[in-house]
């Protein structure tokens, strides 16, 4: 059996293509970051017009480099949301034509679901309950997982998202785009002892994360030490803001072992990616004396490898899916759910 996986949620176009060993045969990734890197973000119009461009090519790719043709493929998956709208829309309606066309069964996959899903794609399985910690550009969450299907959210950020964060820094000191990954460069030759930051802390005690106050702190020491690109200290600033964040997001997982008791925890998502957190994340678990998981580079970023790999899974243990040509794009869970009334 042969699935293709689709992925255009945000600005990367994506395509991969598994066999039902969970091999990756394939896991082509078009990033558009030389489009939104004179904006210093993702503008959503320009994402849908890369995306039109790219897909059919990346598509291609995939297969070509597989060594697999479309006719051979036994079904299609895609992420639904959430994303931008108008990028995710590409995808669908990309997928929903091949299914159309081949008459196979289109299987929809939730993103953040995907990136969580990511660790299988190079471990068959993992001691559960597991604890995930999901960092991103758009979204910073810990999951509880019972088995490889079951995504039970256990906390969220209440504003801005890790990655959000450090792309935000980065594009008010003029660093470049995307912002984590050349803050990670940087920041390595950096001392992170040398400006101090303090940790977040919840008035209300009820679990979650909060990024905002870190970066207005890192805009005011920005102002208050004139932190420009000439600074001589700028990489111990960055190495500074970057084990911030880095603290930040493991300090709740002291609470979640001992509340939840699992037996492994999974870092995952873009910011996954990051050298430091990597290092102090395995640090953790080898101290819990939990098994500790992180996808390879990747497979933490945005790609299809991991949206086929969900689909594969829910295609072996939920049934049969078939083809639906109802189903739609959503941008928010709360979409989804019909839990947002339209003004
Ligand atoms: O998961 P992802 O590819 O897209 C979303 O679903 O949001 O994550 C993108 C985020 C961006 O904020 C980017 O700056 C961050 O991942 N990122 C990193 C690194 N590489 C990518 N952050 C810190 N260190 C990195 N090496
Ligand atoms: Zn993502």
């Amino acid at each position: 059996m042969y699935i293709l996986g689709i992925e255009t949620s945000c600005d990367e176009t994506a395509a991969a293509v598994l066999n039902d060993d969970n091999s990756v045969l394939s896991n082509i990734v078009l990033s558009q970051d030389d489009v939104h890197a004179p904006f210093g973000g993702v503008v959503p119009e320009l994402a849908s017009r890369q995306h039109i461009t790219a897909i059919e090519y990346v598509v291609g790719e995939s297969l070509e480099k597989a060594g697999v043709k479309l006719p051979q493929i036994d079904a299609f998956a895609v992420t639904q949301g959430p994303g931008l709208i108008g990028s995710l829309l590409i995808g669908v309606s990309f997928a929903k034509g091949l299914a159309y066309y081949f008459q196979k069964p289109l299987i929809p996959v939730d993103h953040l679901e995907s990136h969580i899903h990511a660790v299988f794609l190079e471990n068959k399985t993992i001691p559960f309950p597991a604890v995930a910690l999901l960092v991103s550009g758009g979204h910073t969450s810990l999951y509880l997982l019972r088995n490889k299907l079951s995504f039970e959210r256990l906390a969220k950020t209440r504003d801005d998202a890790a990655g959000e964060a450090l792309d935000k820094i980065a594009k008010y000191l003029g660093l470049g785009y995307p912002g984590g990954a050349i803050i990670d460069r940087m920041a390595a030759k950096g001392n992170p002892q040398k400006y101090h930051f303090s940790l977040p802390r919840m008035t209300d005690k009820i679990l979650g994360y909060s990024f905002s106050g870190l970066k207005t702190a890192a805009l005011r020491t920005i102002k208050d030490k004139t932190i420009t690109l000439e600074h001589p200290q700028l990489d111990d600033f960055l190495a500074s803001f970057q084990k911030a964040i880095v603290n930040a997001l493991l300090a709740p997982l002291d609470e979640i072992i001992k509340t939840q008791a699992p037996k492994s925890l999974i870092l995952c998502g873009g910011v996954a990616r990051n050298s430091v957190l990597r290092y102090d994340f395995q640090h953790l678990a080898e101290k819990k004396n939990l098994a500790g998981f992180i996808p390879s580079p990747q497979f933490c970023t945005d790609n299809a490898a991991m949206i086929a790999g969900l689909a594969l899974e829910k295609f072996k243990n939920e049934g049969e899916f078939t083809l639906s040509l109802d189903l739609n794009a959503y941008p928010s869970k709360l979409k989804k759910a019909g839990k947002i009334r339209k003004s």
